[in-house]
């Protein structure tokens, strides 16, 4: 069987770190970003011979699946006509300080995978790695087997791509729990309890919010367990849509 690759749409904080998991996991990645593919050269000599870098067309074409790791400002620009019939990991976050403010979030009409899902009719959107920052899905990934595994949840429309999803996820490293369709998916969104924090563990008192955001950057993490994960989707309050970076 030929070596699967993941088309990486976004090679930043996530797009890189996913690269970085997949390429140590023995998969195949093309990276792409919004410029000429020859600014991705540094990080493709980084990875080594698993990793090339070409346009988000070319990324989208040659994934067997592909991550949208993009701020979702950018969500339109996404290849719709590429991406007809494949799996889309999702892992943008709203944030109306970056992205401009979207009225169909704003009033909690729709998620921001919904979003990402109209505007990719042919493909299946699946949201995930969206709940932990970049360093800490570095960090906590672990061998299948090991006893302190992290969990992260997924959500998704077609049970298919779940199921590509959660394979994938297995081989970067890390257990899922499902936590329901694209339209539930703000469970593990921002101003949720699964969002960020109980990947972080407990932070050192005394810190300001400078010193707190510092210190959440280089956090190694706790690992999360499967259940940890389930009760705290079970229990998520519908907050207002969208992360502030204050
Ligand atoms: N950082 C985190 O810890 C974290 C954690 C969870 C989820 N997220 C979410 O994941 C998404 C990516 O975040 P990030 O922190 O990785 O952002 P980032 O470091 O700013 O990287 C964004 C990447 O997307 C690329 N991009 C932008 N517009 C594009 C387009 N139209 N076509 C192709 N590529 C495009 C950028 O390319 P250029 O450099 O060429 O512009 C860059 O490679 C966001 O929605 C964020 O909210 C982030």
């Amino acid at each position: 069987m030929p070596t699967p690759t993941l088309g990486l749409i976004g090679s930043g904080m996530i797009g890189g770190t996913l690269a970085r998991l997949a390429v140590t996991a023995g998969l195949d990645v093309v990276l792409a970003n919004s410029r000429d593919p020859h600014t991705l050269a540094g990080l493709v000599t980084e990875l080594g011979g698993r990793a090339r870098a070409d346009t988000p067309a070319a990324a989208a074409e040659a994934g067997d699946l592909v991550v949208a790791a993009i701020p979702l400002k950018a969500y339109g620009r996404l290849p719709a006509d590429v991406l007809a019939g494949k799996t889309v990991i999702d892992t943008t976050n709203y944030y109306p300080e970056r992205d401009g403010h979207i009225g169909a979030l704003d009033g909690d009409e729709l998620t921001s995978s919904e979003l990402v899902q109209r505007h990719l009719p042919g493909a299946h959107v699946v949201k995930a790695f969206n709940n932990l920052g970049f360093h800490q899905l570095f960090t906590l990934a672990r061998p299948v087997g090991t006893s302190d595994r992290t969990a992260l949840p997924i959500a998704g429309d077609d049970a298919n791509a779940k199921q590509q999803a959660t394979e994938l996820l297995d081989v970067l490293g890390y257990d899922t729990v499902d936590i329901g369709t694209l339209a539930d998916s703000w469970r593990s969104g921002p101003n949720t309890a699964l969002y960020g924090f109980p990947y972080l563990g407990r932070p050192p008192t005394g810190l300001d919010a400078d010193e707190l955001q510092h210190w959440a950057a280089q956090s190694p993490g706790v690992p999360v367990s499967a259940r940890r994960v389930k009760e705290l989707a079970e229990a998520a309050v519908r907050g207002p849509a969208g992360a502030s970076y204050s």
